[in-house]
């Protein structure tokens, strides 16, 4: 049951030492391969980051946040082109990344977004530029996210819903708070 799934799905920053099995990662790309995009247009692409060094590079890619990422055995950066879908590129993007951190969930794995837009790298460049030298892409490319992924080291309740009533309204009958 996607219920099920969505109430396991926290985000995990602590890992142990075991590996992503190739089988796993092969599973979690597949399962993103999966996600719609805006007109079928597909402007994601993935990096697999496994190295320790280049992970542990990457988790300084700005000031706060990202730490985890030195830990976690594989990082997925999820890019988009931007002359691919110039639009909807972004939000093509957040739906293969949300599929990534359910595919880790359903496979036992701890996943957490880093996020990337408007954030800072220690030298005062943004973390988008540091990105792009980090994976030596051209202009046209955004870097969305970078999801750590690792077996958990830390256990974390059951996810809980934010309130129906609170955000969920009725046309004709409700007015939006
Ligand atoms: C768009 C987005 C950006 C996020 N950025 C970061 C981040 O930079 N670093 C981090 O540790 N967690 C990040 N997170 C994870 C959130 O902090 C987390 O999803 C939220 O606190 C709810 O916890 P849960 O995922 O366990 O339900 C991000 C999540 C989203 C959806």
């Amino acid at each position: 049951m996607l219920l099920d799934l969505v109430e396991k799905r926290r985000s995990i920053r602590k890992f142990t030492d075991e590996k992503v099995s190739e089988e796993d990662l092969r599973e979690i790309l597949t399962i993103a391969l999966h996600a719609p995009t805006a007109k079928n247009r597909n402007p994601v692409r993935y990096i697999i980051i496994r190295d320790k060094k280049r992970l542990e590079e990457l988790s300084n890619y700005k000031v706060n946040s990202a730490k985890f990422l030195a830990g976690a055995d594989v990082a997925i950066a999820v890019v988009t082109d931007s002359e691919v879908a110039p639009n909807t590129n972004h939000q093509d993007a957040s739906i293969a990344a949300t599929y990534i951190l359910l595919a880790a969930a359903d496979l036992d794995l701890g996943a957490t977004w880093a996020n990337v837009v408007d954030a800072k790298h220690e030298s005062g460049i943004s973390s988008q530029d540091f990105l792009h030298k980090f994976f030596d892409l051209e202009d046209k490319f955004d870097v969305e996210c970078i999801i750590g992924i690792g077996h958990p080291a830390e256990e974390k309740s059951e996810k809980v819903p934010f309130e129906y009533s609170e955000n969920v309204f009725e046309d004709l009958h409700d007015k939006l708070k």
